[in-house]
């Protein structure tokens, strides 16, 4: 035997290990009418799922709910601010470890695709920058300026850096097949002049040198510098084309939903429209749809952007926000992706051609090699149904503003607006609604700072998060002003101009009042105030509520009371600026630096306990203990009763809370038109309530025996109310078309109880009203008894044969059915 040294011997090691890795990399190339994978040409569904809006106990499931709604791939933006919270200190632990969230995916068998941004918009507060990078000195973010693209590239390669550690990229055998550089640069880009011209550019080389191995995307990127590819993001992108007609078309964010807004109504966009999209999307040419979101999940902490973005970030996707189906969402989507998935081949092969049949119909046919075709056939007329006529083809029925999808051009497969899948009634159940919490109470304490005392001194009203570098909400502003004219002073009014978005003042320790910007900008408060000889402390409490994330300039965009003025207005219109009054400054509350929130504070905390609580007070702590509901579906808390604060589940943030914003009392409707253009003021729920009353508290937040519950009331409320509560699935129903799937099934453990409802024929209604038409099978009921009752889930393919049908000549039926879980 040959004797080797051993450096040579790990040559040879070395050398196997990185055959073996070559082996194992996927080859991610592209042309108009496929991404290319492996050398196979494929289409991609694939969907928005931010790592930190869940937990990581969520993932695994929320993944593998993906995939069984057919998507192919994940999406996600890195989301800079938590990762490096301070600069050069990163975190990437807990649901901050995206690598393990990529890793998760790719054991579920999906691809990636990482948006790193960095810049990200998504509703994130300050749009994903970091607050530090505000403040450095000569920094201009999002354009041509050295320092910013500095901390940028650092960011950015320190992502890339990681992930190929990782070997997460697809060239290295990882599921990433694309990544993105900036965010919707296109759109804001004007307001930069040259400069953005010249940023875009340099944002496409900084990328290329990373050496990725997998293509770049730029979304919304009208002139993407080669080789990045430019992408859609909207609710309809069937007219889009990419900048280069040799890159595929790609529609990075489908909104299947809308995010909300404190103060506003809850926004749906209809399974029936969702569907429209894509469908059009893929009938135009399309190759990779993303739905922004798939799942939106929850705001915890103080990630919501703003202003003023709820805490939940439902988005009504087709998960959750609890990571429940959203019911018939997923699942139409689940069938239209099978659908379109028949046609992959023909359609990244084939040649297109597309026939105007009149009155807003059209017939797009793919031809592939040998002849096979796949057809899509379109009414975009948003209310005039069509019956088309394709002679040897087929007779089709297209209901107004839908795509059919025809399997060899002759057999419908699918119809957008015909919904086959089961829709969910959610419900909120309590284990025992008689458990009220016990609730013990402590003030925030304001000793030091309504009597002015702050760490921080200036002689001028400074811009809040340039000061707070957004490490809290809150901000006191405090000075004194000495009085010898009491004929002149002793009432006066105080006028405070803010840039938002809450704010409450204090006269000489006593309460004076409180105000709120309705849009979360600017606005003047005004109060009359009395004030005494002598010297008199005036203390603001400035608070913001998610920092803006979108827009030229919204970096810029100022918070609290920067510059005021501040001002009292005396007898006649006597009036004294005190916008240059040396000013004290305090970051924060009390009961934050003491982390009342904790289970074990750093320091004594003293709760009163044993005693009646406070209501309607201003500025207090409330703390309870309470029991983990039973079972395994997801967790809420219910804050009804409450004012604006924040909540904490055992020291975890389940973020802001503000129910006492009653949202408009119009403007909502039971039933959604599906048809015509979708905008966001179609399809609101949730009129005349509270903006969000239910919290989510994530199951891996509890203990099974006890649990605490900390909360923190800015502007006053009651928390007799305060109970939690499961989310689980309540009544389900399916409408479902002669020849296609009834699929019912119920969630955590619970089986079918009961059929309310079932009648094959010609039913009429909805879910919740369902009647009987002029005919029906007398054994409708009995059958889908017999095949659901006492299931957690059941199937059943509906025929006529399956039922007991008398006379042959019924026309062609459906099978309505209401059951309980
Ligand atoms: C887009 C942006 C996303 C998200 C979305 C609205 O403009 O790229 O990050 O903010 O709008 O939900």
């Amino acid at each position: 035997m040959l004797a080797m040294g051993s450096s040579a011997w790990v040559e040879i090691i070395l050398f196997s290990l990185a055959a073996l890795c070559s082996c194992f990399a996927t080859e991610v190339t592209y042309d108009a009418n496929a991404l290319i994978i492996n050398g196979e040409r494929r289409l991609i569904f694939s969907g928005s799922i931010h790592y930190p809006r869940s937990t990581v106990e969520m993932w695994p499931d929320i993944i593998q709910k993906a995939r069984d709604g057919g998507l192919d791939a994940i999406e996600s933006y890195v989301f800079w601010d938590r990762h490096e919270p301070v600069r050069r200190e990163y975190d990437f632990s807990g649901n901050l470890d995206f690598i393990k969230f990529f890793k998760l995916v790719q054991e579920a068998g999906l691809y990636a695709i990482l948006r790193i941004g960095p810049y990200v918009c998504a509703e994130w507060n300050y749009g994903g920058f970091p607050l530090w990078l505000h403040n450095m000195p000569g920094i201009e973010l999002r354009t041509d300026n050295s320092v910013y693209k500095n901390e940028m590239q650092i960011f950015t390669t320190k992502i890339v850096d990681m992930v190929k550690e990782a070997n997460l990229f697809a060239s290295q055998g990882g599921p990433i097949i694309l990544a993105q550089i900036e965010n919707e640069y296109g759109n804001i880009m004007w307001g930069y002049g040259d400069a953005g011209k010249s940023y875009i550019k340099w944002c496409a080389q900084m990328a290329v040198a990373q050496n990725i191995g997998v293509p770049w995307i730029m979304c919304q990127q009208h002139d993407a510098p080669q080789p990045m590819i430019n992408t859609c993001n909207g609710y309809y992108c069937d007219n889009f084309q990419p900048n280069n007609p040799k890159s595929p078309k790609m529609f990075t964010e489908n909104w299947i939903g809308w995010f909300q807004k404190w103060g506003e109504r809850v926004p749906h966009r209809s399974a029936e429209d969702s569907a429209f999209s894509v469908a059009r999307f893929f009938q135009n040419g399309g190759v990779l749809n993303n739905y922004y979101m798939y799942h939106g999940g929850t705001n915890f902490g103080r990630i919501a952007g703003g202003p003023y973005i709820t805490t939940s970030y439902d988005y009504d996707a087709p998960l959750d926000e609890y990571g429940n189906l959203n019911q018939p969402k997923w699942g139409h989507l689940k069938q239209l992706h099978a659908a379109i998935k028949l046609g992959e081949k023909i359609l990244t092969n084939g040649t297109r051609s597309d026939k105007y049949l009149g009155n807003a119909v059209t017939l797009t046919t793919y031809t592939g090699d040998g002849g096979a075709r796949f057809c899509f056939l379109s009414n975009t007329n948003s209310n005039a149904d069509a019956s088309v006529n394709l002679k040897q083809d087929g007779k089709y029925f297209l209901p107004a503003w839908s795509v059919t999808i025809l399997d060899g051009c002759t057999k419908e497969v699918f119809n957008t607006a015909k919904v086959n899948s089961q829709t969910s009634v959610m419900v909120k159940k309590s284990d025992d609604p008689s458990v009220k919490l016990t609730w013990a109470w402590a003030p925030e304490r304001k000793k030091d700072t309504l009597r002015g005392k702050g760490n921080v001194d200036a002689n001028q009203l400074l811009e809040q998060k340039e000061l707070t570098l957004d490490a809290s909400d809150y901000l006191w502003y405090m000075t004194s002003v000495d009085i010898n004219d009491t004929s002149i002073w002793s009432n006066a009014t105080l006028c405070v101009d803010t840039m938002g978005h809450t704010l409450h003042t204090y006269v000489n320790r006593r309460y004076a009042g409180y105000k709120f910007s309705q849009w979360g900008s600017k606005f003047t408060y005004e109060k009359q105030v009395s004030l005494k000889q002598g010297t008199n402390i005036i203390a603001l409490l400035s608070a913001t509520v998610g920092l803006p994330n979108y827009g030229t300039g919204f970096d810029k965009i100022k918070t609290g009371i920067a510059g005021g003025p501040v001002q009292l207005i005396g007898k006649n219109n006597v009036t004294m600026d005190l916008s240059t009054n040396l000013w004290s400054y305090k970051i924060g509350l009390n009961g934050e630096r003491k982390r009342l929130y904790d289970l074990q504070p750093q320091i004594s905390v003293s709760w009163h306990a044993n005693s009646s609580y406070p209501i309607s007070k201003p500025m207090t702590w409330y703390k309870a203990d309470f029991e983990a509901p039973y079972g395994t579906n997801p967790v809420v808390v219910d804050l009804q009763g409450l004012g604006k604060g924040h909540a904490w589940v055992n020291g975890h943030s389940i973020g802001r809370y503000w129910p006492s914003w009653i949202t408009a009392s119009n403007g909502c409707s039971d039933t959604c038109d599906y048809r015509g253009k979708y905008v966001t003021e179609k399809c609101n729920t949730n009129c005349g309530n509270p903006s969000q009353r239910w919290y989510h508290v994530p199951r891996s937040f509890l203990n099974k025996d006890k649990n605490t519950l900390v909360l923190f009331e800015e502007t006053g409320g009651n928390p007799q109310n305060v109970s939690f509560q499961t989310v689980t699935t309540g009544t389900v129903c399916a409408l479902v078309y002669e020849g296609a799937l009834l699929e019912l099934s119920c969630q955590g453990g619970q089986v079918i109880s009961q059929i309310q409802f079932a009648s094959f024929g010609n039913p009429k209604g909805k879910c919740g009203s369902f009647e009987q038409g002029s005919w029906e099978a007398i054994d409708s009921r009995s059958v889908i008894e017999a095949a659901c009752i006492g299931r957690s889930s059941c199937e059943f393919l509906v025929t006529k044969e399956a039922f007991s049908v008398a006379g042959a000549n019924n026309g062609p039926a459906r099978l309505a059915v209401q059951a309980t879980c």
